[in-house]
């Protein structure tokens, strides 16, 4: 049984200023849940969300959030971010020389766990805590800004992630996520190449027919070049 098409906005292209007012209209466009990119200016050179703004903005919506930590300490910042009110904390495989250890923290503090994977790191790094998370992360741009372009490359590796996932039997229990350049015109070739889990930022809030149209739009692409594939 594939696991559903979830259509989940970054939250990085928002209006900081209306954050709260962002995430109830976020909310209304039907997205499944929302993706909060944390960067700590160290792992990439850019700075963005505390603890305390996701945990301002919990009350603004019931839908889960999940920490997207670009960050070099992710042992000394997981617990925050859960109790900030985040269900799921993705780490990036480059940032954790014990992996399997970060991974079962977060699951003991109640959290589902999750890998990214920069462009240039091959599947074959994660491929030994594939039991261990219900979600892989594939960045589709290199990380650290919003509104980048969509690196078309990164395709053979979905196939390559999802073909894995399946050999393990796993297909039903691990998602596969991924981020960056994700709009019309490019949500249709990660789809078709095993990506359940859509991260659309600058791509979301391009469109002139408004959010609900571009969570409508968006999930009918994948869903569509996902059937076809
Ligand atoms: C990169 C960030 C972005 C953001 C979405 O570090 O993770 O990928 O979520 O960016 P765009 O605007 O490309 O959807």
């Amino acid at each position: 049984m594939a696991l559903p098409i979830q259509i989940v906005p970054s939250v990085l292209p928002c209006d900081f200023a209306r954050l709260g007012g962002e995430i109830e209209a976020l909310d209304r466009a039907g997205v499944d849940h929302f993706q909060w990119d944390v960067m700590d200016g160290q792992f990439v050179p850019n700075l963005t969300f505390g603890p305390d703004v996701i945990a301002a903005a919990r009350r603004h919506t019931d839908k889960p959030f999940e920490a997207h930590l670009m960050v070099l300490t992710p042992d000394v910042l997981a617990h925050r971010y859960v109790e900030a009110g985040c269900s799921r904390l993705i780490v990036h495989v480059e940032a954790c020389p014990h992996l399997h250890r970060t991974l079962g923290n977060i699951a003991s503090l109640g959290a589902a766990p999750a890998v990214a994977l920069n462009p240039h790191t091959p599947v074959s790094a994660i491929e030994h805590v594939l039991d261990l998370v219900d979600m892989v992360l594939v960045m589709t741009v290199n990380p650290g800004f919003g509104g980048q372009s969509y690196i078309a490359t990164m395709e053979p590796k979905i196939r390559e992630l999802r073909d894995l996932i399946g050999r393990r039997g796993l297909a039903d229990r691990v998602n596969i996520e991924v981020d960056g350049g994700i709009g019309p015109s490019t949500i249709e070739g990660a789809a078709s190449a095993g990506a359940n889990v859509l991260i659309a930022g600058t791509g979301l809030f391009r469109y002139t027919e408004g959010l609900e149209f571009a969570v409508r739009d968006l999930r009918a692409k994948a869903e569509a070049a996902r059937a076809a594939d």
